[in-house]
C-alpha cells in the first residue's frame, strides 16, 4: 500500500467518502451490494506476480529500454467475446509488436485494452429521444444499449457477467499464447488475412522473412532452439471506472493491495479530480497505473496527481498517456514534460493519438482521420526528442477486423466508406490494416504517403 498520512488511511472502500464521478445510479442498492459480495468471493482475474512483472517492464520502458503497445476496442462488448474476435485482436497486436521490435530493435511490451474494458464514461447521465429521458448507456458492465427503460436500467448482475466474460477472454488468450500461437517458428500464424490485397503486404512480408531467416541463422549457430521465441507476454488493461467492480477484486498480497481485475488500470480524463473517488481508490493499489492527460489538465494538477498516486516515486508505477490532439501537442506537451521534470518523478510517456482527434462527419459518423493520428504521433516524437525525454509507447483504439471507422490509411478510406462496416459501440477504431500501418511507421519502416 502506498504510504498515506495517518489521518487519511486508505482501505479498499475509502473512495466511498469522495465524489465518485461517472458511476451509475443503481435503483436497488441491496442488489448491488449482493452482487459486489459475490464478485468479492470469486478468484482474481490476474495475479499479483504478473502485475509486478508488468511494473518491472514499464520501469524498463521508463529507462528507454522497451516500447509499449497498448491497444484494443474503445468498449468491449459481451457479444464480442468470440473466438474470432479474440484471435484477431491478439494477432494484430502480435504483428504490430513484431514490426516495431524489428524496426526499433527494442523489446515490446504488449498490453491489450481487453478482458475488462466494459465500462464507459459519458458526457451526460441521461439521454433524451422523442421526449423520453433514460439513463445513458455506460457499457455492458452497467446497462444495455437499446433505448428502453428496462435495458437502460443499471443492472448489478452485469458486473458478474463482465467478470465472467473477462475470465473467458483471458483464459483463451493464455491458452493461445502457451500453445504456441506467438511462436516465431511458425510464420503461418503471422500471416495477414488480407496479404494478397494489401498495399502494405510487401513491406510486412519482407519483415517476417527477415525475422525467420535470422532466427534460423542464430539457432544453427547455437545448435539449439531459442526458447524465448516461442512465447509472448500479454498484459491486460482497462479504464478503472467502475469502482465497485475494481474494489471487489482488490486483494492483499505480500502486505500490499492489488487491483486484480487487470494488470494495468488507467484513470480517464473525466475521473482524474484530485479530491475524487477514483484518485483515492488508485492511490492505494500497487498496480502500475495510467493517467490520461488531455487539454483540460494543467501542470499543477498533474504534479499533485504524481504526488498523491506515487509518493515514493516507485519506478514502473506511473504511465502518462497524453492525448491532446494533433494540433495541440507542440503547444501543450512541453509544459507537461517540464512540470514532471521539476518533480523528479519516474514516468513513462505514451501517446494516445486517438482521443484528441475525434470528429463527426456530415453524414453523422464519429470518425478519426489517419493523417491526424499519424500527425499527433509524429508531433509527440518530435517534442520528446527536443525535450530529451523518451516517448515509450502508444495507446490505440484498434480491432483485428476489417471495419471502416477511421478514414485514410494506405487504402485511402473516405467518409463515404464509413457506412460500409461501422461496428464500434463508442469510438472509431483503426482496422487491422491501419493498425499495422501505424506499426510500420513507428518502426520507421514506411514513410508517410
Ligand atoms: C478511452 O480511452 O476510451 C477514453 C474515454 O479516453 P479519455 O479518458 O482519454 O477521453
Ligand atoms: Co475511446
Amino acid at each position: 500500500m502506498s504510504k498515506s498520512p495517518a489521518q487519511n488511511p486508505w482501505h479498499p472502500a475509502s473512495w466511498e467518502t469522495r465524489v465518485a464521478r461517472q458511476m451509475p445510479t443503481y435503483p436497488d442498492p441491496d442488489h448491488l451490494a449482493d452482487a459486489v459480495r459475490r464478485l468479492s468471493s470469486l478468484p482474481p482475474l490476474v495475479t499479483s506476480w504478473e502485475v509486478d512483472k508488468l511494473k518491472a517492464r514499464i520501469a524498463a520502458a521508463q529507462r528507454g529500454e522497451a516500447f509499449v503497445i497498448q491497444g484494443g476496442d474503445c468498449a468491449e462488448t459481451f457479444d464480442g467475446c468470440t473466438s474470432e474476435n479474440v484471435v484477431q485482436k491478439l494477432k494484430v497486436l502480435l504483428q504490430m509488436s513484431l514490426v516495431v521490435l524489428y524496426g526499433m530493435k527494442k523489446p515490446v511490451v504488449r498490453i491489450g485494452r481487453f478482458a475488462g474494458q466494459y465500462a464507459k464514461p459519458r458526457s451526460a447521465d441521461t439521454e433524451t429521444r422523442d421526449g423520453v429521458t433514460l439513463p445513458s448507456f455506460r457499457g455492458d458492465l452497467v446497462n444495455r444499449k437499446p433505448f428502453t427503460e428496462a435495458d437502460r436500467r443499471p443492472d448489478p448482475e452485469l458486473i458478474l457477467r463482465g467478470y465472467e466474460r473477462a475470465a473467458l477472454t483471458l483464459n483463451f488468450i493464455r491458452g493461445l499464447v502457451d500453445g504456441g500461437f506467438a511462436d516465431l517458428h511458425h510464420p503461418e500464424y503471422w500471416d495477414l488475412d488480407w496479404v494478397s490485397h494489401s498495399p502494405l503486404a510487401e513491406d510486412y512480408r519482407r519483415i517476417t522473412d527477415a525475422i525467420s531467416g535470422s532466427l534460423d541463422f542464430f539457432e544453427s549457430i547455437a545448435g539449439r532452439p531459442i526458447h524465448h521465441s516461442r512465447r509472448a507476454e500479454f498484459y491486460t488493461a482497462h479504464e478503472g471506472l467502475h469502482l465497485k467492480y475494481e474494489q471487489a477484486q482488490t486483494r492483499l498480497r505480500r502486505e500490499r493491495w492489488y487491483d486484480l481485475t487487470t494488470h494495468f488500470p488507467w484513470i480517464g480524463m473525466r475521473t482524474a479530480a484530485l479530491d475524487g473517488a477514483h484518485v483515492e481508490f488508485f492511490r492505494g493499489v500497487a498496480n502500475p497505473i495510467g493517467i490520461k492527460i488531455g487539454q483540460g489538465m494543467d501542470t499543477e494538477w498533474l504534479q499533485e496527481l504524481l504526488a498523491v498516486l506515487n509518493p515514493d516515486n516507485e519506478p514502473g508505477r506511473i504511465t502518462l498517456i497524453h492525448r491532446q490532439g494533433a494540433g495541440n501537442v507542440e503547444n501543450q506537451l512541453p509544459k507537461m514534460i517540464d512540470a514532471v521534470h521539476a518533480t523528479g518523478s519516474h514516468v513513462l510517456w505514451i501517446s494516445d493519438p486517438m482521443h484528441g482527434n475525434t470528429e463527426t462527419t456530415e453524414g453523422g459518423y464519429k470518425t478519426r482521420r489517419f493523417e491526424n493520428i499519424v500527425g499527433e504521433l509524429e508531433a509527440c516524437f518530435k517534442v520528446h526528442k527536443e525535450m530529451g525525454t523518451y516517448l515509450g509507447g502508444v495507446h490505440l483504439e484498434l480491432t483485428g477486423a476489417n471495419v471502416t471507422e477511421c478514414t485514410g490509411g494506405a487504402r485511402g478510406l473516405t467518409d463515404a466508406d464509413l457506412a460500409r462496416a461501422y461496428h464500434s459501440q463508442v469510438d472509431p477504431r483503426l482496422n487491422y490494416e491501419q493498425a499495422l500501418e501505424i506499426a510500420l511507421r513507428l518502426g520507421g519502416l514506411r514513410d508517410g504517403a
